[in-house]
C-alpha cells in the first residue's frame, strides 16, 4: 500500500527519500513522487511506473530540502502521473503526501469548486492541499495552523506530509488511521509511514498516534493534537538492522525470507523457554498466572496467512491447555457485532502490525471491554501499541508481499502460548518437555527440508503449468493446506483450492482428473489411514498426488515430498515448509513479479 517519507536538514533530500521509497517498495504500489523545498518554491517530480523510473526521471539540478516522498497504490483515480502523490494546491505552494481514504472528500471537492477551486486530479489527496491552502488565504499565521484548520473539515483515515514553500525549514505531518512515524538524527529529522525507509538512517524513532500532528525540523520535533495541545513524547529504539531488510545474493526477497526460518524460529523461541518447570515464559503477555487461569476460551483473529497461523494455534491451544479455541478472519468478525466475553482471551495476529480489518477488530473488541493479545512481528505498529499485551515475533522486516517466516514464527509463538496456557492447567511436566524438545529441533530440521530446495524447485515447474490445483489436509493439516492453497495463487497466479480432505468426497471430487493435481498433506500421525484412503481416491479418478509426508508413498503419491518428523502438535510448521519453496519456484517458472504480486500490497492499511 501507499508510502511516505521525508526529511529535513543540512543534505540534499532526493537521494535520502529516494532511498526511503526503495525500502517502501515491498509494500506494493504503482507510481512514485517528490516534492524538494528549494530556491524559488517547490520542485515537484512524480511517474506511473516504479521508484527507479522516478530516479532516472530526476534531473540533474533537483536538489533541494526539505522534501516529501510517496508510493501511491491507487484508491482513488487510476495509476498515473496526474494522480501520483505529491498533490499540489493551485498556486503550487502546498504539497501533499497522502495514506489512507477521504471519506468526505466528494463534499469537500464540491465545496471548493464551489469557490473556485480547479482540480487537477482525481485523488482525495488534492483536496487537503486546497484546504490548507484556504485555511492561508482565511488568515492562517503559520503552516501548523493552517493543517489544522484543513484536517478538522476532513473525515476519513490519513497518514500524511505537508510541505510548504513559505515555510521551507519544516514539514508538518499528521496521523488518523494511518501510520506515521518520526526518525530522529543528528541535527536532520526524518518522517515515515513504516520503519523499513527509516533503516540505515536511524534507530530513534517517535510514533504518532491517531489525532496527533507534528512539526519536524532540522532541531528536532513537536507533537500536538487537532485543538494544539502538546503531546510530549520520547524516541524509542528500533532493533532492525540494515542487513536484515537487504536482498543480499538471493533472487528475491521471498526465498530470502524462507531460508532464513531456521534463524527466525530460533529468535521467536529464544529466552522464553523454562527447561526446569517445563514450561514458556511470555512476560509481555501482561497476564498473571491467575488470570491466564480464569480464561475459558480463545479466540483469534487475523487476516490472510495470518489467519491460518491462528487456527493453528487454535488447535495447539486446545491440544495442550484444553481451553475451547477457535479462529476467525478479523475482516469478517469486525462486522457482525461479536457477542464478547470477559472470561475469553482474545489474540490478535498480524505481522505488520497494521491491517485495518485486524486493528479494527481489536479496537471493537477492546471498546467493549475485551482482553485482547497481540502476535505481531513489527515492533511498535498500531497493532502492537493498542493491545493490552502480546508475543513479539522479532523476525526481522519481511519484505516480500507474501508471508513465509511470519507464519512459521505465529505458529511458534502460538506454541509457546499453548505451552504456557497448558503447564499452568493440566499439561504434565513430561508432555511440556517433550514439546520443548520439539521446539528446540525445529531450526536444524527447517535447515533440512531447506537442503531439498531442488528436489522441490523439480515439482514445482511440473505444476507451473496447472490451471488449477487442490490442497487438501485434515485436522492440524488443514490449515497447512490452506495457507499452501494461498501461498501458490498469491505469487504464480495458479489457481488453487483448499478443502479438508474428507470434504473431498462432498462435492470437490468431481474436479479430480489427470488435469487437476492434487498436493495432500499425510503426516505419519492417527490419522494415516484415513489420509491414505483419500489418496486412494484421488488416484482411481486418475488425479496426479504431491504428498507432503513423513515416508514414501509409492503407490498413493507420484511424488512424494519427504520431511523430518516433529512432535505431531509442530508438525504444520514443517509440512508447510516444502509449500512455501513449492510456490515461490512455481512463481520463478511462469516468470512472476515473486516479491511483489500483481494487485496486493504487503499491508492491507484501507478497507
Ligand atoms: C499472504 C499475506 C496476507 C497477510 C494478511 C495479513 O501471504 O501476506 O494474507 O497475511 O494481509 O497481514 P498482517 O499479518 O500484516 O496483518
Amino acid at each position: 500500500m501507499c508510502g511516505i517519507v521525508g526529511y529535513v536538514g543540512p543534505q540534499d533530500a532526493a537521494p535520502i527519500l529516494l532511498e526511503g521509497l526503495g525500502r517502501l517498495e515491498y509494500r506494493g504500489y504503482d507510481s512514485a513522487g517528490l516534492a524538494l523545498s528549494a530556491k524559488g518554491g517547490l520542485k515537484v517530480r512524480k511517474v506511473s511506473g516504479r521508484v527507479a523510473d522516478l530516479a532516472a526521471d530526476l534531473p540533474a539540478r533537483f536538489k533541494g530540502a526539505p522534501g516529501i516522498g510517496h508510493t501511491r497504490w491507487a484508491t482513488h483515480g487510476e495509476p498515473s502521473e496526474t494522480n501520483a502523490h505529491p498533490q499540489l494546491d493551485t498556486a503550487g505552494r502546498i504539497a501533499v503526501v497522502h495514506n489512507g481514504i477521504i471519506e468526505n472528500a466528494d463534499e469537500l471537492r464540491a465545496k471548493l469548486t464551489a469557490d473556485g477551486v480547479e482540480f487537477a486530479s482525481q485523488t482525495d489527496t488534492e483536496v487537503v492541499a486546497h484546504l490548507v491552502a484556504a485555511a492561508f488565504a482565511a488568515g492562517a499565521g503559520d503552516l501548523e495552523q493552517a493543517v489544522r484548520q484543513a484536517l478538522r473539515q476532513v473525515v476519513g483515515a490519513y497518514g500524511l506530509a505537508v510541505l510548504d514553500a513559505e515555510h521551507p525549514d519544516r514539514i508538518v505531518v499528521a496521523r488518523n488511521g494511518s501510520p506515521v512515524l518520526l526518525g530522529v538524527g543528528e541535527k536532520e529529522m526524518f518522517v515515515a509511514s513504516d520503519v523499513a525507509a527509516l533503516i540505515g538512517y536511524t534507530r530513534q524513532v517517535v510514533y504518532l498516534d491517531d489525532g496527533e500532528l507534528a512539526t519536524i525540523t532540522a532541531g528536532g520535533y513537536r507533537t500536538y493534537t487537532l485543538d494544539d495541545r502538546s503531546t510530549a513524547k520520547s524516541p524509542s529504539t528500533i532493533d532492525w538492522d540494515v542487513v536484515g531488510a537487504e536482498i543480499g545474493d538471493h533472487a528475491h526477497y521471498l526465498i530470502k525470507e524462507i531460508q532464513e526460518q531456521p534463524r527466525t524460529i530460533e529468535r521467536a523461541l529464544k529466552g522464553r523457554i523454562d527447561e526446569r518447570f517445563a514450561t514458556a515464559h511470555l512476560g509481555g503477555l501482561n497476564l498473571t498466572v491467575r488470570e491466564a487461569r480464569e480464561i475459558r476460551r480463545v479466540k483469534i483473529l487475523g487476516c490472510g496467512t495470518a489467519c491460518y497461523a491462528g487456527e493453528l494455534g487454535a488447535q495447539l491451544i486446545e491440544d495442550l491447555a484444553r481451553v475451547p479455541a477457535t479462529a476467525e478472519a478479523a475482516s469478517e468478525f469486525r462486522y457482525r457485532n461479536p457477542v464478547v466475553e470477559p472470561d475469553t482471551l482474545y489474540v490478535a495476529v498480524s505481522q505488520s502490525g497494521e491491517t485495518i480489518d485486524t486493528l479494527a477488530a481489536v479496537q471493537e473488541l477492546q471498546r467493549k471491554g475485551g482482553r485482547v493479545i497481540g502476535i505481531v512481528n513489527v515492533v511498535g505498529s498500531t497493532i502492537a501499541r493498542q493491545v493490552d499485551g502480546g508475543i513479539y515475533l522479532h523476525a526481522g522486516p519481511e519484505m516480500s508481499v507474501a508471508a513465509t517466516k511470519s507464519f512459521t514464527s505465529t505458529v511458534a509463538a502460538f506454541a509457546l502460548l499453548a505451552l504456557h496456557l497448558g503447564r499452568i492447567r493440566d499439561l504434565s511436566p513430561e508432555q511440556g518437555r517433550r514439546i520443548i524438545a520439539g521446539l528446540l529441533a525445529l531450526p536444524g530440521q527447517v535447515a533440512q527440508i531447506l537442503e531439498q530446495e531442488d528436489a522441490i524447485a523439480e515439482v514445482a515447474r511440473g505444476i507451473a503449468t496447472s490451471n488449477s490445483m487442490l490442497f487438501v489436509g485434515r485436522r492440524r493439516g488443514w490449515p497447512v493446506a490452506r495457507e499452501g492453497a494461498q501461498k501458490l495463487k498469491e505469487i504464480s497466479y495458479v489457481h488453487a483450492e483448499a478443502y479438508p480432505s474428507a470434504e473431498l468426497k462432498h462435492g470437490p471430487l468431481a474436479l479430480v482428473s489427470p488435469e487437476m493435481p492434487t498436493v495432500a498433506i499425510v503426516p505419519d500421525d492417527d490419522l494415516l489411514d484415513k489420509n491414505t484412503s483419500t489418496l486412494s481416491e484421488i488416484k482411481a479418478r486418475k488425479g496426479p498426488v504431491i504428498a507432503i509426508a513423513h515416508r514414501e508413498l509409492p503407490d498413493l503419491a507420484d511424488r512424494t515430498l519427504v520431511i523430518p518428523r516433529s512432535e505431531p502438535e509442530l508438525d504444520p510448521i514443517l509440512l508447510s515448509i516444502p509449500l512455501q519453496i513449492l510456490a515461490y519456484h512455481a512463481a520463478v517458472a511462469l516468470g512472476r513479479d515473486v516479491d511483489k504480486p500483481r494487485n496486493l500490497a504487503k499491508s492491507v492499511t484501507v478497507e
